[in-house]
């Protein structure tokens, strides 16, 4: 455990996480493509972003004496499963509320799921009954609040964590990141034009611009996020609040607006857990040139969002571009309605 700037920090990943050039797909495409690493956040071989959220987030949980945590996401959920992960690690009791928006394989658990069972959390799954995902959010949420009451009445302490880890705390973690990407592009001489990544509550996208604006200066790179599901625009007041409010905590009065996103909604095709086309085409080509692996629900969307904008030139050719890779490569393993046909 650390303290960073008057934040609890638990140590539950390998930071840095490496940045290299893709030598080979940077020749093909015309541009310096960088891959950040974070599906190697570790602590286990299914790391990803959540895990620098969680490091902030379980300093503040066991700082407020947490005994227990709660979280929400689809049953595939990458964010439930590492909170599972990291809940273990520090000796806290995960429970997981999962929404049945791809419904789980019924004859053999698959994925996430199936980790989530090894580490045994508790679950809960929230039926979508017709209900939007919005509306099973909420749901879910007064679910986890009257159980938080009824466990805390015989004696426990539970911790809360919206779905995704999408709070001020857990962004923290996120523009925390940038720093640390920023020293290693410097020590390699690089200068980024573009961070890119898939986009889903959005607060990595809060913490990664808070970043850039904290720690980028004037030629800070442009954060591009592509999104992985529809939202709505106050989604997007809503993390530039998350954005804020992360660097109130870093210390700094600067203020992220709805302007300072650079966001995409035309790359999820029939939305969240649906595979596509360019996805599944962006996770065999980074596959076949690299060996390295993409999901399909996150980076694999993301990615073909970043190539479909080089290709277009709406990312110039010769641009530093970073991709950052969040994880989720469990989701190769889920119910092949999440996968599709990716050979
Ligand atoms: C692999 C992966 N990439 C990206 C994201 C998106 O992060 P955020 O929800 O912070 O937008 C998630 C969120 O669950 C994820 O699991």
């Amino acid at each position: 455990m650390t303290n960073y700037n008057g934040l609890r920090r638990e140590h539950l990943g390998f930071f840095p996480t490496p940045v290299h050039k893709l030598e080979r797909l940077s020749k093909q495409l015309g541009v310096n493509l960088y891959l950040k690493r974070d599906d190697l956040t570790g602590p286990n071989l299914f790391g990803g972003n959540k895990i620098r959220k969680l490091e902030f987030l379980l300093g503040d949980a066991l700082n407020q004496g947490a005994d227990t945590v709660i979280t929400f996401g689809a049953t595939q959920s990458n964010h439930a499963m590492e909170t599972a992960v990291a809940a273990r690690r520090l000796g806290l009791t995960p429970l997981l509320y999962l929404e049945t928006i791809t419904p789980p394989d019924q004859t053999e658990d698959r994925g996430n799921i199936l980790i989530d069972k090894i580490l045994g959390a508790q679950i809960e799954y929230v039926s979508m009954d017709g209900r939007t995902e919005a509306e099973a959010d909420a749901f879910a949420m007064e679910q986890a609040i009257a159980k938080k009451a009824e466990l805390e009445a015989a004696g426990h302490k539970v911790y809360i964590i919206p779905v995704g880890g999408a709070t001020p705390i857990g962004s923290v973690g996120f523009a925390v990141g940038v720093d640390e990407l920023l020293g290693q592009l410097n020590e390699l001489n690089v200068h980024a034009d573009y961070i890119v990544h898939g986009r889903g509550t959005g607060g990595t996208a809060a913490g990664l611009v808070a970043g850039t604006k904290l720690y980028g200066g004037s030629n800070a790179p442009k954060v591009l996020s592509i999104n992985v599901s529809p939202k709505p625009i106050e989604h997007y007041d809503k993390t530039a609040r998350l954005a804020t409010d992360a660097l109130r905590l870093l210390g700094s009065n600067q203020t992220v607006t709805r302007a300072d996103f650079n966001f995409d909604q035309s790359y999820f095709g029939e939305g969240y857990e649906i595979p596509t086309a360019s996805a599944t085409a962006a996770i065999r080509l980074l596959a076949e040139t690299e060996g390295i692996l993409l999901d399909p629900v996150y980076t694999g969307k993301g990615f073909a969002g970043m190539l479909d904008y080089i290709k277009t030139g709406k990312i110039a050719p010769g641009s530093n571009v970073v991709f950052w890779h969040t994880g989720g490569i469990s989701a190769l393993f889920a119910e092949s309605a999440i996968v599709g046909k990716l050979y």
